[in-house]
């Protein structure tokens, strides 16, 4: 079968990988993929937003499947464009990608069908919504309602940035994302991040990674997209994920379907371990990025059989296999991420990690410009080591970062530090 896989990122290498891996691969296009993924497929020049011409571009070479990696097409609806050509998608329609697009939504949605979850409230101007926060007091969460590229959510500490974030929100700072604000009760307690794969009726567990999101060590410094993960996340126990899938996915899944909406594609359900239990904190409508390159390369199944059957409406009964090895993936990053990123500067020696044992190596924001490869992005490199242990798989990918020759980059030390801690305990 031949697959089309939109997307340029770490996490789209890592499913170039994983489809690589199937025997019913055929031939990969990627749009617009990068340098790494090329080793893997044909880049090839499409305009993404434009949706007849990806449905053209998938007559014209026997496209069986479309993988779509990123949440913007499928908010702007490309699942829905191509399934009305007959044209089969990996991904949620944009109806239900609202659980991600909106956050007021899935707000909504967990409150009516009492599925665990901050409390809240919604707000389209800023003086009820200073009421409410005041109400409530610090630590508050202020978030912008639409896609902000997680930049849209203030964890505030005391009422003064709260009240700061709110009328910045409403002036404008976010666009059209901020025009409407949600606030929340802050969730106390570890992060954790579980992928279900959905058919729109059922969801099969797809496993667990946690991810560090803020830039710096100790988990200091602002939010990015995400500076390193690794999985399994022991943190969730098979009896909480059960718990999870039960009281949180399977709810959800019914609550889209009723609403003629089903959901389709992998759900990423960001969760807080609190005393109470697991509860909602967000959902996305696709893999996580660093977490699919954790995730991925676990996977002892097939990846296209299960996409062609997720988009089929058709998964088996069986949730999937996945090692029960432990992967670390470290993020490199241009200088100055995630302000503003210095781009430009010459990376070397990657073979060298490449080559060592256990290792892959996945590119995001790079480019080969006369055989040089260059920064051009924020997050640029991943190294992702397989191991037994967390405490090993930790090293392995250090020792491997190492081996990189990029002054124009950096990365956190301490991925995987709550989970070295537990070990070594
Ligand atoms: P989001 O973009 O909704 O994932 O939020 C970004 C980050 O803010 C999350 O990964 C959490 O670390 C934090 N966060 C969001 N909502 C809450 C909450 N209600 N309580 C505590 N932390 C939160
Ligand atoms: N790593 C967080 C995300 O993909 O949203």
């Amino acid at each position: 079968m031949n697959i089309l896989l939109i997307g340029s990122g770490g996490r789209e290498h890592a499913i170039a990988n994983a489809l690589a891996r199937s025997p019913r691969l055929k031939q990969l296009f990627v749009a617009p993929g990068n340098p790494g993924i090329a080793r893997r497929g044909e880049l090839v020049d499409l305009d993404v937003a434009d949706h007849r011409s990806v449905a053209e571009f998938c007559r014209q070479n026997g496209v069986g499947l479309v993988v779509v990696g990123p949440e913007q097409p499928l908010i702007a609806g490309i699942a829905d464009d191509l399934a009305a050509q007959d044209i089969l998608v990996f991904g949620p329609t944009r109806a239900a990608a609202r659980l991600e697009g909106s956050k007021g939504f899935t707000k909504d949605l967990c409150r009516a069908h009492h599925i665990p979850t901050a409390d809240y409230g919604r707000f389209d101007n800023e003086a009820a919504a200073l009421v409410f926060a005041r109400e409530k007091g610090a630590p508050i969460v202020v978030k912008a309602d639409g896609l902000a590229a997680g930049k849209g959510v203030v964890v505030a500490q005391n009422l003064d940035e709260a009240e700061r974030a709110i009328r910045a929100m409403f002036a404008g700072s976010f666009g059209r994302s901020g025009s409407e604000v949600v606030i929340e009760e802050f969730l106390q307690g570890e992060e954790v991040s579980f992928f279900a794969l959905c058919d729109g009726e059922r969801a099969l567990s797809f496993s667990t990674a946690q991810d560090h999101k803020r830039v710096g060590e100790g988990d200091t410094g602002p939010n990015t997209g995400g500076m390193g993960a690794y999985s399994p996340a022991s943190a969730l126990t098979p009896a909480m994920e059960a718990l999870v899938l039960e009281t949180i996915v399977e709810p959800t899944l019914r609550a889209m379907r009723e609403m003629g909406a089903p959901y389709r594609g992998v759900l990423y359900a960001g969760l807080m371990l609190t005393a109470e239990g697991p509860k909602l904190i967000e959902y996305n409508a696709r893999l996580g990025d660093p977490e699919a390159q954790v995730i991925l390369p676990r996977l002892e199944n097939d990846l296209l059989e299960l996409m062609l059957a997720a988009a089929r409406g058709a998964l088996p009964e069986r949730a999937p296999r996945f090692s029960t090895r432990a992967a670390l993936t470290v993020v490199l990053a241009a200088k100055n991420y995630p302000a503003t990123p210095i781009v430009g500067t010459q990376i070397r020696e990657l073979e060298r990690a490449e080559a060592a044992e256990n290792v892959i190596v996945t590119h995001a924001g790079t480019k080969l410009v006369e055989g040089k490869l260059l920064a051009a992005g924020g997050r640029v490199l991943n190294v992702t080591a397989l191991a037994d242990t967390v405490v090993e798989a930790h090293a392995r990918a250090y020792a491997a970062v190492d081996l990189i020759d990029w002054s124009g980059g950096f990365c956190r030390r301490d991925i995987g530090w709550r989970e070295v801690a537990r070990e070594r305990a």
